[in-house]
C-alpha cells in the first residue's frame, strides 16, 4: 500500500468515525455530487461556464431582455435532467438522513436529484428547475414537461413564467438560508460535497459550522479554496466515496 493511499484510507476511517458518533449532521451538495449522473458542472472541464456567459442567459436582465433565448438554455437543461438518474452519491446521502436521528441536506443544485434518491429534508438554496414562478403574480406552479410545450411559457394570467431559481444579482430565499444557517451551527458533522465552494452566502456554511465547533469533511474531486480550512478533505468522487461513509451508520436501524 502506498502512503498516499495509507493516508487516504486513515482519513475515510476518521471520517467514518464521527459520520458514527454524530447525533445531528448537515451536508452541502454543489454540481459536482450530480457529475456521476451525467449533469455538467459549471465550473472545471466541460463546466457551462465555459460556454455559456451567466449575464446572457440568467440574470434578471437577461430576461428581461430575452427571454426566449433564457428560456431555451433552461429548457435543454431541464431535458438533461429529466434524462437522468440519482446515483450512488444521492443515494448515499438518502440513506444518511433514515439513520442519523438530525439530518439537514442543503443543495445548492436545481435538479430535483435529492429527491428522486429519496431525500426528504432538503432545502433547496438556489431554487428548482421544475418551480416556474410568473414574473407578473408571482404565482408559482409545479411544470415538469421537458421539452417544454410553449417557449417562454406563460402563466393562466397571461404574464410570462421564469425559472425558479436564483440568478446572479438576486437574494436566495430568506427562509432557506436562515434554516440552512441554523442546520450548519447545531450540527456536530458539517460535510461539503462536489462544491467548488466560492459561491456566497451557500460557501459561508461550512465556514460557519466550523465556527460554532462541528467537525467539518469535504469530499471534492479536487482542492477548493475551503480545503485548507476543513479538518479533512476526501479526494475523489462522490458517488464512490458517500456510500464508504454511509457505511458507519450502515449497523443502525432506520429510524424512518
Ligand atoms: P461548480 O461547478 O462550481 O463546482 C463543482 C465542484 O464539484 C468542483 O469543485 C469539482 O471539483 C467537483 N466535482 C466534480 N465532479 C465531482 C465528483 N464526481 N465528485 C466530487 N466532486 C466533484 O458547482 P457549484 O459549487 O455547485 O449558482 O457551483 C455553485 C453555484 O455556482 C451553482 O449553484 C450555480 C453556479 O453559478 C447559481 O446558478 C445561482
Amino acid at each position: 500500500m502506498s502512503i498516499a493511499s495509507h493516508s487516504e484510507q486513515a482519513n475515510l476511517a476518521q471520517a467514518r468515525d464521527w459520520l458514527a458518533e454524530a447525533r445531528s449532521i448537515a451536508v452541502l451538495t454543489g454540481a459536482g455530487i450530480s457529475a456521476e449522473s451525467g449533469i455538467p458542472t459549471f465550473r472545471g472541464p466541460g463546466g457551462l461556464w465555459n460556454n455559456y456567459r451567466p449575464e446572457d442567459l440568467a440574470t434578471p436582465e437577461a430576461f428581461a431582455r430575452d427571454p426566449k433565448l433564457s428560456w431555451e438554455w433552461y429548457d435543454w437543461r431541464r431535458q438533461r435532467v429529466a434524462a437522468a438518474h440519482p446515483n450512488p452519491g444521492h443515494a448515499a446521502l438518502a440513506e444518511l438522513e433514515r439513520r442519523v436521528p438530525a439530518f439537514t441536506l442543503i443543495t445548492q443544485n436545481v435538479d430535483g436529484l435529492h429527491r428522486a434518491a429519496g431525500s426528504r429534508n432538503v432545502i433547496e438554496l438556489h431554487g428548482s428547475l421544475w418551480r416556474l414562478r410568473c414574473v407578473a403574480c408571482a404565482r408559482e406552479v409545479e411544470n415538469r414537461e421537458a421539452p417544454l410545450r410553449e417557449i417562454p411559457p406563460r402563466c393562466s394570467c397571461g404574464g410570462l413564467l421564469r425559472p425558479g431559481v436564483v440568478w446572479f444579482g438576486e437574494a436566495l430565499p430568506a427562509d432557506a438560508i436562515q434554516q440552512a444557517a441554523r442546520a450548519a451551527a447545531r450540527c456536530d458533522l458539517f460535510l461539503v460535497c462536489g462544491t467548488s465552494a466560492v459561491v456566497y452566502p451557500a460557501a459561508s456554511l461550512p465556514e460557519r459550522a466550523l465556527f460554532a465547533g462541528a467537525k467539518v469533511v469535504e469530499i471534492n474531486l479536487e482542492p477548493t479554496p475551503f480545503s485548507e480550512a476543513a479538518h479533512l478533505s476526501l479526494r475523489g468522487k462522490s458517488g464512490e466515496i458517500l456510500p464508504r461513509l454511509a457505511q458507519a451508520v450502515r449497523h443502525t436501524e432506520p429510524l424512518i
